[in-house]
């Protein structure tokens, strides 16, 4: 049996779980930092890094207390190198190179968008590619096509905000806590998604794969200006509707791009099955809208538990593809910020 230890930092969750080659989970733990960016209504990356060097030694040990697993039984190290904040990339890099060096195991880099759509593999225990990928976060709102777990390739993205930064940002006008995505859609449900005309941005372009949140995140703002009300004082019962209209409003458009967007990268790869990923494929709407399109265009649909919809180390298990492939890294393996495609 081969034993994993993946490292998770590419944003603001510090994770790390021991997996094996049979996709077996001996232990995972994830650290959030949301209560250190929620005053400021989004990750701030300095803090996130600096969190990130505090944490990353006792999530690791953590990580190897539950597996029941020592160092030395280990048969490689997995870091999620690319695409993620600089800062927060180094600091579970540097971890994983130090202790290959130490032990004396492999060092396998991990694409943080690849492993995202590997949780769909590992929750639903069957082979689910070739496949189209969405995912969804608050640093991502990106198509791909997945040829195979290592095999992929950008098909569009945003123009502007990532979906979840656009949650976060709408959240943050309407008074609502952070992270907006869940303050969203628990507002949403109370409210009336219709009364709010908002706009569905790149929806109507049919063979354009992009999104774009900003102008839609600008189409609120004029709206609650226009309705005569400053932001951030919102209160009171009549308030309370407005709030929760808007945030359905504005969940209903943003899910109508996703799946929209989402449905096309589907029917133009021909693949018939679409695996979604992140932190905003939590959202109950987002889920049922999905499954009613995917059971209308008859392709398959798969959305993991939330555990592994956020950032987790459990989806480095991709690694062991990298593994059986014989694939390893130099120890001057260097991270990537952006999307290398
Ligand atoms: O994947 P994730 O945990 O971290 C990264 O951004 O990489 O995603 C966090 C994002 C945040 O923007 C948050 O507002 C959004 O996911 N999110 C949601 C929901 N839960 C989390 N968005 C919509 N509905 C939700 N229920
Ligand atoms: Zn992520």
């Amino acid at each position: 049996m081969i034993r994993i230890l993946a490292i998770e930092t590419t944003c603001d969750e510090t994770a790390a779980a021991v997996v094996t080659d049979t996709l077996q989970v001996l232990g995972a733990v994830v650290a959030s930092q949301d209560e250190l960016h929620q005053r400021f209504g989004g990750v701030v990356p300095e803090i996130a890094s600096r969190a990130h060097v505090e944490r990353i030694l006792p999530v690791i040990h953590q990580t190897l207390e539950h597996s029941g697993v020592q160092l030395s039984e280990l048969d490689a190290v997995a870091v999620a190198n690319r695409p993620g904040l600089s800062g927060s990339l180094l600091v579970g890099l540097i971890a994983a190179k130090t202790l290959c060096l130490a032990h004396d195991l492999p060092l396998i880099g991990i694409d943080h968008l690849q492993a995202h759509i590997y949780a769909c593999q590992i929750a639903s225990k069957i082979n689910v590619f070739p496949c189209v990928g969405l995912i969804v976060s608050g640093g991502h709102s990106n198509l791909v096509r997945c040829d195979s777990p290592l095999d992929f390739t950008a098909l569009g993205g945003t123009l502007d905000d990532a979906a979840g930064e656009a949650f976060d940002k709408v959240a943050s006008m309407l008074g609502l806590g952070y992270p907006g995505g869940p303050a969203i859609e628990a507002a949403a449900r109370g409210g009336e998604s219709t009364r709010f005309q908002l706009p569905r941005p790149l929806l109507n372009a049919p063979d354009r794969i992009q999104f774009s949140f900003s102008g839609l995140k600008t189409a609120v703002r004029y709206q609650l200006f226009g309705s005569g009300r400053q932001m951030g004082h919102v209160s009171g019962e009549l308030d309370r509707q407005l709030v929760a209209d808007m945030a359905a409003s504005f969940q209903a458009a943003v899910i109508d791009c996703l799946v929209g967007k989402a449905a096309l990268a589907v029917e133009q790869t021909g693949f018939g099955r679409l695996c979604v990923g992140g932190g905003v494929a939590a959202n109950g709407a987002l889920r049922e809208s999905l499954a009613a399109r995917a059971e209308r265009d008859n392709f398959a649909l798969h959305i993991p538990p939330m555990s592994l919809c956020t950032d987790n180390a459990v989806m480095g298990a991709i690694a062991t593809e990298r593994f059986r492939a014989g694939k390893f890294d130099p120890l001057d393996l260097d991270i990537s910020a952006g999307l290398v495609r």
